[in-house]
């Protein structure tokens, strides 16, 4: 069973941290005003609509809403679970994340992926070493170098050479038996039935497949040519890494770290199919390129690379298998094609590869192909055309379709309405546009949204104006708790959103020093936790703590007087029945008074 961390804990370590540093370390922030903002990592666009509070440790981005604390970023932005992320930010300041029961999370586990990790990175230093050193290394480098790779181009990739040995990465590494278990759960030794293990990959020039941090996760190793003491060679040209606990293929991305690396602004990102294309793209100063690592372009590739850019590339060979590539890429970006972003297909003249075309043609001219290249749109239409003929009612009836279900998966927007103008014009027809699922969706949540913050102008509920200013700064709550220690009455008013205001209340009693985010936190993976979040984006028109001050307290002194009321007219009820029990009695009393002081209180002098 793994342990729970203590809430105490994530308090604590939320106070610790600052969101700005966490985020600014992953996605550069700019200050402005108060705030800190970029452009969202979360989604792509021109303008930074993501908002960064130090105040209240929280995140927020106006144009596709994802908002969160430091743990709910890091758990978006690096694909990380919950515990995971609080490990890092706990491991960012040095500390050890306690668990409940003194276990964590399959403990083992845990240290076997640092480990494998750690191990992963050694191992791509022995291949860039024996790349520089080994006796054998020579063919390796000549190779690499009648490809026209730099020693620049090497080192950013850091590509390697495992030796044509069956044991060259057992003996430097596995030098435990933990070790060698290790070293073939990262798949980098094969183990024999009887027991014993050898290295997968030999006399194969290596690279490194890096994740979104850098770490080395995986290889592709590329055989030489004509090796005469080759020992495998009858070997595929390429041999992957196989799917372990750090690589899942169709997440990743080569060449996208380094990308990231290379370039401040990424203008667009190039898909590829090989490794070498990759390599030399940025050999000719081609920065955006990337490869899919033996597999077709999957949603999680398309969303990852929209992430990070609003232009997406696809080259592809112009032969058959090409064309097929970039049809199935197409599908899988149609639910990806948002305004403002494109994507484009770029088809290679016969027999060439991205990496022999730019050797021939140099960068600018294939930079010059690259914008004369044919849209998501003229790419589609075009295709569709050539297999139905539209000169005719039937290949028109197909046209539409085969394309309608296509468009409809579009998220809606202006460029799927061109789109589907498009479409009626080729199939002379008049089209009912129906809702794809998503836009359906976001509709709903735009207009729930909307609808929230018309409230949040008009009429707040003073329960949810109460919540909304400790959501702005939590401490606001300690002025009146300290006044207030009984609170209880309140619950006997039959508000919405009162359970949640003594909730909250509650909790920052018991930890006064919470921010807007560690609060939130405690709601998550539930639905209130999207209600607040929306209800944290709220902004005073005047930021003077203790005018806020006086309003929360104001606020729950009318609550409070208003739950009085309600017990004083239980009371007078039971009174005027005769069935007012001794305690009620001395309670109605007390009212009495309370009432009669706050009566006079008002009263003018
Ligand atoms: P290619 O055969 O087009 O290789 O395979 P390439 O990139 O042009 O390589 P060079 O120029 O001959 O060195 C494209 C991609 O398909 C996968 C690899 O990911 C490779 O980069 N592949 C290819 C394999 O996984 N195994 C193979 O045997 C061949
Ligand atoms: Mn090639």
């Amino acid at each position: 069973m793994a342990g729970r961390i203590p809430q105490q804990f994530i308090d604590d370590l939320l106070n610790r941290v600052d969101i700005v540093e966490v985020i600014d370390s992953r996605v550069p922030l700019k200050k402005k005003g108060k705030e800190y903002s970029a452009c969202c990592p979360f989604h792509s666009e021109k303008t930074p609509s993501f908002t960064v509070s130090q105040n209240k440790q929280f995140y927020h981005c106006f144009g596709c809403k994802a908002s969160g604390s430091a743990i709910g970023f890091l758990m978006e932005y690096e694909h990380l679970s919950y515990p995971e992320a609080i490990e890092e930010l706990a491991h960012s300041q040095g500390i050890e994340v306690p668990y409940e029961g003194g276990q964590r999370p399959d403990p083992a586990l845990k240290k076997v992926q640092t480990d494998l990790y750690d191990l992963m990175q050694e191992t791509a230093q022995y291949y860039q070493h024996q790349l520089r050193q080994h006796a054998s290394s020579e063919q390796a480098i000549k190779y690499l170098k009648e490809r026209g790779l730099s020693g620049e181009i090497a080192k950013d990739f850091a590509i390697g050479y495992a030796p044509d040995s069956w044991d060259g990465l057992l003996k430097a590494l596995g030098t435990s038996a933990e070790r060698e278990k290790a070293l073939v759960t990262t798949g980098m030794l094969i183990q024999k039935d009887s027991g014993k293990c050898y290295d997968r990959f030999r006399d194969r020039i290596m690279f490194p497949i890096r994740d979104r941090r850098g770490r080395c996760i995986a290889f592709g190793g590329r055989i030489l040519p004509k090796a005469s003491s080759n020992t495998d060679k009858e070997g595929a040209k390429y041999l992957n890494s196989p799917e372990t606990p750090l690589f899942h293929k169709g997440r990743e991305l080569y060449g996208l770290y380094e990308a990231r690396q290379a370039l401040r602004d990424i203008p667009r990102l190039m898909v590829v199919e090989g490794y070498m294309d990759v390599v030399a793209l940025a050999q000719f100063d081609v920065r955006y390129a990337v490869a899919t690592l033996g597999t077709a372009t999957t949603p999680d590739h398309m969303q990852r690379l929209f992430q990070l850019t609003s232009e997406v590339v696809f080259c592809f060979d112009g032969d058959r298998a090409g064309k097929d590539a970039a049809w199935r890429a197409l599908q899988t970006c149609l639910p990806e094609m948002r305004d403002g972003r494109e994507t484009r297909f770029m088809f290679l003249p016969e027999g060439e590869d991205p990496d022999s075309y730019i050797r021939k043609i140099g960068k600018d001219a294939f930079e010059a192909e690259l914008k004369q290249s044919q849209t998501f749109s003229e790419y589609l239409f075009k295709q569709l055309t050539n297999e139905a003929d539209i000169s005719g009612i039937g290949g028109r009836a197909k046209l539409v379709e085969t394309a309608q279900p296509m468009l409809s998966q579009m998220p809606e927007g202006i460029y799927r309405k061109v789109m589907f103008e498009q479409l009626e014009k080729l199939g002379r027809v008049e089209l009912s546009q129906p809702e794809s699922a998503h836009s359906e969706m976001k509709r709903r949540f735009k207009s729930s949204r909307q609808a929230a913050s018309n409230n949040m102008k008009t009429a707040m509920s003073p329960v949810r104006k109460a919540i909304t200013l400790l959501l702005y700064q939590p401490s606001l709550a300690q002025h009146w708790l300290q006044r207030n220690s009984d609170y209880n009455e309140l619950a006997k008013l039959d508000l919405p959103g009162m359970d949640l205001l003594l909730e909250v209340l509650e909790i920052l009693r018991n930890s006064p020093n919470l921010s807007t985010s560690a609060l939130i936190e405690r709601w998550r993976q539930t639905p209130t936790a999207n209600h607040l979040a929306k209800l944290a984006s709220w902004q005073p028109e005047l930021d003077d703590y203790e005018a806020l001050e006086i309003e929360f307290s104001a606020l729950m002194d009318a609550l409070n007087k208003q739950s009085v009321d309600h017990r004083y007219d239980d009371l007078q009820a039971k009174l005027d029945h005769g069935t007012l029990n001794e305690a009620e009695m001395a309670e109605y009393k007390m009212l009495l008074q309370q009432i009669y002081a706050a009566k006079s209180a008002s009263k003018p002098d």
